[in-house]
């Protein structure tokens, strides 16, 4: 299992979460019943699943060039910043920490 806590900038009570490796960020909060938006349905085509990982980014797969193009488009990118729905939960037994944006900013489909 990958434990995942979840931070939101609009202040909501943090949430942590445990899921099978395999799921993406993405997945892991909807399956959570954490609204993170998702407008293209996770196949990086959109920034709308755009997240900051506080810790663990180590566990998470290198970020692909189409997703630094996404990325690039969110609102407020930093250093951290990686689309949910590519960052796939790879390895048993990590702890990632999450932050979500505030999702009444993004606009969703
Ligand atoms: S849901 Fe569109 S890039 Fe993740």
């Amino acid at each position: 299992m990958v434990t995942i806590k979840f931070t939101f900038e609009d202040g909501s009570e943090a949430k942590e979460v445990q899921v099978e490796e395999g799921y993406s960020v993405l997945e892991a909060a909807l399956l959570n019943n954490i609204k993170l938006n998702h407008n293209c349905g996770g196949v990086c085509a959109c920034s709308t699943c755009h997240v900051y990982i506080e810790k663990g980014m180590e566990a998470l797969p290198e970020t692909t060039e189409k997703e630094e193009d996404f990325i690039d488009r969110a609102r407020d990118p930093r250093l951290n910043s990686r689309l949910s729905c590519q960052c796939d939960l790879m390895e048993d037994g990590t702890f990632i920490e999450v932050l979500v944006p505030d999702q009444s900013t993004i606009i969703a489909s």
